[in-house]
């Protein structure tokens, strides 16, 4: 079989090595891929993720048999619908049902709708109208512009006056452009995070091993957010109890609010959950797999995830059982100093040991120059190990976070602390 995955970081990188453990797969061609996957892929640096017309002439020429889209901004742009039109089967929402990413409004509404757990919340189009609400509000306060904003499109105010600062760079100053034209403000929830990413059919679900992001750029949780600077599964304040609730309130409700909608869907549904003393509740849908949520939970899939992908195609999940090891895994990312701002590039990349069996180097920024490997990207590099225990890989994810050497290098030291600190019982 030819595959074809569209993306090119670390998480495309990890669904490719476990799409490659299928022995039917003779190759799988990466748009754009990068510089470390091209390892395990054919990479095309011409066609970029957000090229639909480059995407499907590829799939065309080259006549794909399954294709998989992994980032947000080509399912809300139409890829799967295109890739579909085009007569190729592939993974992914198509783009009426990649809204329950593309936009926080249709998402909450969503929920409001259907009953799901989510913070309560107004949707505003009138900064004036905004500012108002803000004067008999709560705070601390969320403010959450509408669109896709490279997941950098949440506010959290502290004081009215942040909060006022918040609507004034969203919906005037438009940092997000047209994602700021329509704005949430929602009540701020505290708990344990939990992401869930599952797979879907419309109609059945297979929910992965949970997993725990790290958002901050700094130890403790400090600092700017970023695409995620580490990630362990499962997280265990994610209980069994917790996951039953979940698929009741949550999971089942919402693939059913998409099917009543008219927008099934079908793919990968990431819930972004907040275990909130009153319960679980959403705080965010993805369309997608999560980054790097998926270099953590894909390792542990039993089952071949190319069958896995085909049964959510063919809407026959329900028939497969989808299978995970007991074992724990951790991801430490190792980013471009600076980044989440600005950062330097070009920095060659070289490792002091190989890789121990437990251990897969997944690569999200980096590119091939003249037979060696450089940074190219603010995540660089995400180091996940596979262990009996969650102490145990967290311990050799970071022995071999340290045998990785480039300029700048930066990696947060406390990846899977506080999933710790919760199995302690
Ligand atoms: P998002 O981009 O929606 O994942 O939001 C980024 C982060 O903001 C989340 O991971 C949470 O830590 C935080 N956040 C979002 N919404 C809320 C909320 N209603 N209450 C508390 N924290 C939130
Ligand atoms: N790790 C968060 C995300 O993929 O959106």
């Amino acid at each position: 079989m030819k595959l074809l995955v569209v993306g090119g970081g670390g998480r495309e990188h990890a669904i490719i090595r476990k799409l490659k453990e299928n022995p039917s797969v003779e190759v799988v061609y990466a748009l754009p891929g990068n510089g470390g996957i091209a390892e395990d892929a054919v990479c095309v640096p011409e066609i970029g993720a957000k090229d639909l017309d480059g995407i499907v002439n590829f799939a065309r020429s080259h006549t794909i048999d399954f294709a998989v889209v992994a980032p947000d901004d080509p399912l809300a742009m139409g890829c799967v619908d295109r890739l579909h039109e085009a007569g190729i089967p592939c993974f992914g929402p198509d783009a009426k049902a990649a809204r329950i990413e593309s936009s926080k409004v249709f998402a909450k509404n969503l929920m409001k709708k259907y009953g799901i757990p989510t913070a309560a919340y107004q949707v505003f189009t009138d900064p004036k109208a905004a500012l108002e609400y803000l004067n008999g509000a709560q705070f601390p306060i969320v403010l959450k512009a509408d669109g896709l904003a490279l997941g950098k499109g949440v506010l959290i105010a502290r004081t009215p006056d942040e909060a006022r600062q918040a609507v004034r760079t969203l919906m005037e100053d438009r940092v997000f452009g047209a994602a700021g034209d329509e704005i949430v403000i929602e009540e701020f929830l505290t708990g344990p995070e939990v992401s869930v990413l599952a797979f879907t059919d419309g109609t059945a679900i297979a929910p992965m091993a949970s997993s725990m992001d790290h958002k901050r750029i700094g130890d403790g949780d400090a600092g700017l957010n970023t695409g995620g600077m580490g990630a362990v599964a499962p997280n265990p304040y994610y209980t069994p109890e917790t996951a039953k609730i979940c698929m009741d309130t949550i999971f089942l409700p919402t693939l059913r609010a998409m099917r009543e909608e008219g927008c099934p869907f079908k793919g990968c549904l990431y819930f972004g959950l907040m275990l909130t003393p009153d319960g679980p509740k959403v705080i965010e849908y993805n369309c997608r797999f999560g980054d790097p949520e998926t270099q953590v939970v894909l390792p542990l899939l039993k089952t071949d995830l190319l069958t896995v992908m085909r049964a959510v195609e063919n809407g026959t999940l329900s028939e497969l059982p989808v299978e995970w090891s007991g074992d724990s895994a951790a991801c430490v990312i190792l980013a471009s100093g600076g980044y989440p701002e600005h950062y330097q590039t070009g920095k060659e990349i070289s490792f002091t040991k190989p890789m121990p069996p437990n251990v897969t180097c997944y690569h999200a920024g980096d590119k091939d120059c003249q037979g060696r490997l450089v940074t190219s990207g603010g995540r660089v590099l995400g180091l996940t190990a596979v262990a009996p225990t969650l102490k145990q890989a967290i311990r050799d994810a970071y022995q071999a976070a340290d045998a990785v050497r480039f300029e700048g290098k930066y990696l947060r030291r406390d990846i899977g602390d506080r999933a710790l600190l919760a199995e302690t019982p």
